[in-house]
């Protein structure tokens, strides 16, 4: 497996595989890999045969207040990982060679960003849509795999490549849970015990919420209403948005008639949390 750091070396990398024939698929990540990490990485072998994974922490999507500095990291585990799981090559650029001095170009959506996460963390979107351009400029990739977990995001990036005609097909992974329900993230390392046991409380509304679509319920106040109760059991969470609606244009529903997106973001302490589900769908449940 080949660790790079160069993007000009990426780039070369990268070209030389497609140009003997091979399609690349790229998983961009921000480390301290988990098994969410992985699937995408086993999806992206499904769908290619050479994968290549990015980690990068990326500042412009983190907020002044945000956790940029205290974000997990720990490469050596994360190139282990990345060895097991048959990976061509491990792109680890620095800050420096992603964001040069005099460093001026962004890639900015409208109005996708205006919801859900968007509207706590204004710059977040902004900073995502433009490194996963560069990542995509530097690779080139014939398909990236992105996770449902960050369900804005992956709606974010397939609105980008169409918007810009980026010659790349977006592939979304389904969330993966630990057994008790809790969606992975490099986040869940910042809970302590007792936050970690009240982070259930995330999957619990989602689930009740599938269930109460599947015995007909189909009012989003009354579906929103019973999983703010179910988290505002717990008096020490704090909601940061919860919503129901459209998965494409994430504009609010007021009935379910399609399959519908219900998304959430709260604090436990400081750590921010998100999960989601799709309701109305023949998913299988949570
Ligand atoms: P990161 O949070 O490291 O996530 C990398 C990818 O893994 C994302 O596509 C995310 O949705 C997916 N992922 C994380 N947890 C998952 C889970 N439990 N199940 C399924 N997929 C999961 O998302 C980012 O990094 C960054 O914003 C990035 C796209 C790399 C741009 O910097």
């Amino acid at each position: 497996m080949k660790v790079i750091n160069s993007a000009a070396e990426m780039a070369e990398y990268s070209k030389e595989l497609q140009k003997n024939g091979y399609e690349v698929v790229l998983v961009p990540t921000m480390g301290f890999l988990h098994k969410g990490h992985l699937s995408l990485m086993q999806a992206a072998r499904e769908h290619g045969e050479k994968v290549i994974v990015s980690i990068f922490v990326n500042p412009t999507q983190f907020g002044p207040n945000e956790d940029f500095d205290t974000y997990p990291r720990d490469m050596e585990k994360d190139l282990a990982l990345c060895r097991e799981m048959g990976v061509s090559a491990v792109f680890t650029p620095t800050k420096e060679e992603l964001y040069p001095k005099n460093f001026q170009t962004y890639v900015e959506l409208t109005t996708l960003p205006l919801h859900l996460c968007g509207l706590s963390r204004p710059t977040f979107f902004r900073g995502v849509a433009t490194v996963v351009s560069k990542l995509f400029n530097i690779v080139r990739p014939n398909a990236a795999m992105f996770g449902e977990k960050d369900f804005q995001q992956l709606v974010v990036i397939r609105q980008m490549v169409k918007d810009m005609h980026m010659p790349v097909k977006i592939v979304g992974v389904p969330i993966v849970r630990e057994e008790d329900g809790l969606a992975m993230s490099s986040r869940n390392a910042y809970l302590n015990e007792e936050e970690r046991k009240n982070a259930l409380l995330l999957s619990k509304s989602l689930k009740r919420a599938k269930e109460m679509v599947a015995q007909g319920e189909k009012s989003a106040e009354k579906i929103l209403e019973n999983a703010k109760g179910i988290l505002l059991s717990c008096p020490d969470l704090r909601i940061d948005y919860i919503s129901l609606c459209d998965p494409d244009t994430l504009d609010e529903i007021n009935q379910i008639s399609a399959p519908s997106l219900l998304a959430m973001a709260v604090f436990l302490g400081k750590t921010r949390l998100i999960d989601n589900t799709i309701l109305g769908s023949n998913r299988p449940a949570l």
